[in-house]
C-alpha cells in the first residue's frame, strides 16, 4: 500500500510527523510532498529536523502568493506527481491552500483522497481555512474526524457514511513531546530572565487578525497592556502586517521573537501563566497541556476547549485582560481529543478502505 501526504505549512508538518512513524511501523510506502507554501527554517526544515520526519520526498517549491495564485501553482505542479507515484491514498491535512490544492487535484485524477483532520468548522465563511476544509471535505472519499463534534457536523452536511472518528493526531506527538522536555526549562526563560509562570505566551498570525490595521492595533494594545511580559512568536505575516501598517510588535508588556521550534514551544507554553493566541493548534495544546488559553477570534473549531473552561474568546483589549486575568479553570479528566495513538488508527483506516 502506498500513500501520498501532501503538507506546506506549519502545522501540517506536526500532525505529518505521527502518521509517517505509523505509515513506517505498518510497512507502508509513505511519500511525503511539501508544496513550499511554508519555507521559513523556522516553519519548515526545522519541523522535519526535530521530529524525525527526514527530508520531503517531493518538493514543489510554490512559495507565498495570493490563494488563487499559491493555490493554483500547486495544482499545476501536483498533477505530474499523483501521476508519477499513483497511490492508494492521497493524504491530505488541515485547511491550508496546499490541503484544498491536492485534494482537487487527486479528485480530478481518480486518485482516493482521504482528509485528515476533517469536520472542523468555524462557520465563518470569511475565513480561508473554512473556506478550504468545507470544499476538502466534501472533495474527500474518506473523512477522518478527530472529534465527535467534527463527526456530527459531517453528519449535518450528508457526509456521515464517508466518515470514522479516530482522534486528534496533534494529541500523539504533543504527549511525546510533553514527556520529552518534562523538566527541561524553556530556552526563553533564559533568553528574557523570566521565571516559570511569570509570562504569557502569544502568537497572532490569522488574516483577521493582522489584514486590517485597526484589529491588529488593538490587539497588539491589549497584550502590550497585560500585567506580565507577554512574548509574542511573531510569525513573517504578521511582522510583515505591522511594518506596514506602522504598528509596533515590541511596546508595553508586549516583546515580539522568531518563532520557537516544535519542542521549546511546547516547553515555553508549559511554564507560561497563560497562552495568548488564533492558531488552532496552540488553543489545543494548551489545553492539554493545562494552561489557561484566551483566543483571539469570535470564533473556535475546538470548541471542547471552551465548554470545559480552559479557552475564552476575546476580541478587544479589554476582553483579552479580562480573559487572561480569570481564575483558574477547574482541572478535568475529559479527553475530547482522543488517546495520543490517533495516527495508527489512521493508518489502519487507510489500509481497511483501500480493501474495501
Ligand atoms: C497559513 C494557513 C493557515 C495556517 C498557517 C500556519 C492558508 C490560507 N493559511 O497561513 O491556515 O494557520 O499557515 O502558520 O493556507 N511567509 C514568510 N515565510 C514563509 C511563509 C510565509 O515570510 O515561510 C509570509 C509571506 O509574507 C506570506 C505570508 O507569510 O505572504 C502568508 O503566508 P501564507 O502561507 O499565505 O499563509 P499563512 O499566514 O502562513
Amino acid at each position: 500500500m502506498k500513500i501520498v501526504s501532501v503538507v506546506g505549512a506549519r502545522p501540517q508538518f506536526v500532525k505529518l510527523a505521527p502518521i509517517h512513524k505509523a505509515a513506517l511501523a505498518a510497512g507502508v510506502e509513505h511519500v511525503i510532498v511539501h508544496t513550499g507554501q511554508h519555507y521559513d527554517p523556522m516553519l519548515s526544515d526545522v519541523f522535519f529536523e526535530d521530529l524525525g520526519i527526514g527530508a520531503p520526498d517531493v518538493h514543489l517549491g510554490v512559495g507565498s502568493g495570493s490563494h488563487g495564485v499559491q493555490t493554483g501553482a500547486m495544482l499545476a505542479a501536483l498533477d505530474a506527481v499523483f501521476d508519477e507515484h499513483r497511490p492508494d491514498w492521497v493524504l491530505v491535512y488541515g485547511d491550508t491552500n496546499s490541503t484544498v490544492a491536492a485534494a482537487l487535484s487527486a479528485v480530478k485524477m481518480h486518485i482516493p483522497v482521504a482528509h485528515l483532520e476533517a469536520g472542523l468548522r468555524s462557520f465563518n465563511r470569511r475565513m480561508p481555512e473554512e473556506h478550504n476544509r468545507v470544499m476538502t471535505d466534501h472533495a474527500s472519499d474518506l473523512l477522518l474526524a478527530p472529534t465527535q463534534v467534527a463527526v456530527d457536523h459531517l453528519a449535518t452536511e450528508g457526509l456521515a457514511a464517508r466518515t470514522v472518528l479516530v482522534g486528534d493526531v496533534m494529541t500523539d506527538v504533543l504527549f511525546e513531546v510533553r514527556d520529552q522536555v518534562a523538566g527541561a526549562p524553556s530556552v526563553l526563560l533564559g533568553e528574557l530572565g523570566l521565571g516559570s509562570g511569570e509570562y504569557y505566551l502569544a502568537t497572532i498570525h490569522r488574516a483577521e487578525n493582522t489584514d486590517d490595521p485597526a484589529r491588529l492595533r488593538e490587539v497588539a494594545a491589549g497584550l502590550a497592556g497585560l500585567d506580565k511580559p507577554v512574548v509574542l512568536l511573531a510569525h513573517p505575516r504578521v511582522v510583515a502586517k505591522a511594518a506596514s501598517h506602522g504598528i509596533e510588535l515590541t511596546q508595553g508588556s508586549l516583546v515580539a521573537r522568531a518563532p520557537l521550534a516544535y519542542a521549546d514551544l511546547i516547553a515555553a507554553a508549559l511554564s507560561s501563566a497563560g497562552v495568548v493566541t488564533d492558531s488552532g493548534g496552540l488553543q489545543k495544546e494548551a489545553f492539554l497541556l493545562g494552561v489557561p488559553c484566551t483566543t483571539v477570534r469570535t470564533e473556535t473549531e475546538w470548541v471542547e476547549t471552551i465548554q470545559l473552561g480552559w479557552n475564552v474568546l476575546a476580541n478587544s483589549a479589554e476582553e483579552i485582560a479580562a480573559a487572561v486575568t480569570r481564575p483558574h479553570p477547574n482541572e478535568t479528566d475529559a479527553a475530547p481529543y482522543g488517546d495520543g495513538h490517533a495516527a495508527e488508527r489512521v493508518i489502519q483506516e487507510l489500509i481497511r478502505a483501500a480493501g474495501d
